[in-house]
């Protein structure tokens, strides 16, 4: 009998990937991420490294959020939530269009580039054309010094640590710890939230590490059964609504670039438009379906794919009785606030991407073609 470990999986402690390990680093990273910034007892957030005075913030008339990849994902989530709680319109734009485009910026604009890396080229680019346009440029980002960090105005750091695989994973859900912070500063200060909704977010916030830490080892054994039955697919849909809407896109980005299986990510409402044209016997359909404000939608979307027999995958709250009547396949997932449902939904589909992969023999750290940062345009 052999024992099966080798030298490499010791800085992987023991884990058989990188992704895995940071994969189960996310209730400690998330809590690294928040953990100096709130005062739990006050429901008060505190956020001097922005760079920005109050009087700053109470004269953003828009706020303009810059991204690739999954950091872009990040970006989509944030916008639901900055236009929900803080009233101020934000716009979404991938780094390589925003580059090549008219910018109708100037000094009441807040341009958030997020960045895991710090080093991407077409964020950096884009970031120097609104630092030009006399905006005001905060970054998002998870390394310390690197390049972005020492040209804008102020940087909101995720303390991730280092990110080795090349799939973004708790960098990814960080940011969103950060993005959201963000917002319920940004609230704060412009006195757009009942300071008794804010302690209660923040209380939800402090509860999320220990929900995904108790949480994590199941969905690790839902998802290697799930991805035993779904190993040999060769199209994936993902979908959502919301502001689950781009952790459907984000699920779909992690599957395609580790387990080759073409995926795409699609607004639940836009199926109709579309994605309904490829439903049949063969076509996994994963939904997510907490119990929110959409939640009726999401279930009439569902429905007429189980009516043109897709494969029904469903992620939904525990406790909803009426979602396993549906679906082949449910995952219950806890009910927390519904503004963190981008979060903790995250994960699940983080583990179907490597489990399929691994099943699949892929190389799960390091894909065919992709690099941990895009250096070069
Ligand atoms: C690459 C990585 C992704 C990452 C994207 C943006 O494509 O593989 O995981 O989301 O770059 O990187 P950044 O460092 O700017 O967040």
């Amino acid at each position: 009998h052999t024992i099966d470990w080798n030298p490499a999986m010791a800085e992987k402690s023991g884990y058989t990937h990188f992704m895995l390990k940071e994969i189960f680093e996310q209730p400690q990273a998330i809590l690294n991420t928040f953990r100096s910034r709130i005062d739990p007892e006050h429901g008060q957030l505190c956020l001097p490294e922005l760079g920005l005075s109050d009087r700053d913030i109470k004269g953003i008339g828009r706020i303009v959020l810059l991204a690739c990849g999954s950091s872009w994902h990040a970006a989509l989530v944030a916008k639901y939530w900055l236009e929900q709680w803080v009233g101020i319109p934000v716009e979404v734009d991938i780094a390589s269009e925003f580059r090549y485009r008219r910018l109708l910026l100037d000094k009441n604009v807040l341009v958030i580039p997020i960045t895991q890396s710090g080093e991407t080229a077409d964020t950096l680019a884009g970031t120097r054309l609104a630092l030009k346009s006399g905006a005001k440029v905060v970054a998002i980002c998870n390394v310390l010094g690197s390049t972005i960090t020492r040209e804008v105005h102020g940087t909101l750091y995720t303390h991730a640590g280092p990110e080795i695989g090349v799939a973004s994973t708790k960098a990814f859900t960080c940011q969103l710890v950060a993005l959201f912070l963000l917002t319920l500063y940004l609230a704060q200060v412009r006195g757009t939230m009942a300071s008794r909704e804010r302690l209660t977010m923040i209380e939800s916030l402090v509860e999320l590490p220990v929900v995904l830490e108790r949480e994590l080892p199941g969905w690790q054994e839902e998802m290697e059964r799930l991805a035993e039955e779904f190993v040999k697919s060769r199209d994936f849909l993902f979908l959502a609504r919301g502001e689950n809407f781009p952790i459907a896109l984000e699920g779909a980005l992690k599957l395609k670039e580790i387990s080759y299986i073409h995926a795409e990510g699609y607004a639940a409402g836009e199926m109709k438009h579309g994605p309904i044209a490829l439903i049949d016997r063969d076509m996994p359909v994963l939904a997510l379906v907490p119990q929110n404000g959409v939640y009726d939608k999401v279930v009439a979307n569902v429905e007429e794919v189980k009516a043109r027999h897709g494969r029904l995958i469903l992620l939904g709250s525990r406790g909803d009785a009426n979602i396993g009547r549906i679906a082949d396949h449910v995952v219950y997932l806890p009910v927390i606030l519904p503004d963190l449902n981008p979060i903790l939904y995250t994960v699940p589909l983080q583990l179907l991407a490597y489990q399929v992969a691994r099943l699949r023999g892929c190389d799960v750290d390091q894909p065919r073609n992709l690099a941990k940062s895009v250096t070069v345009e």
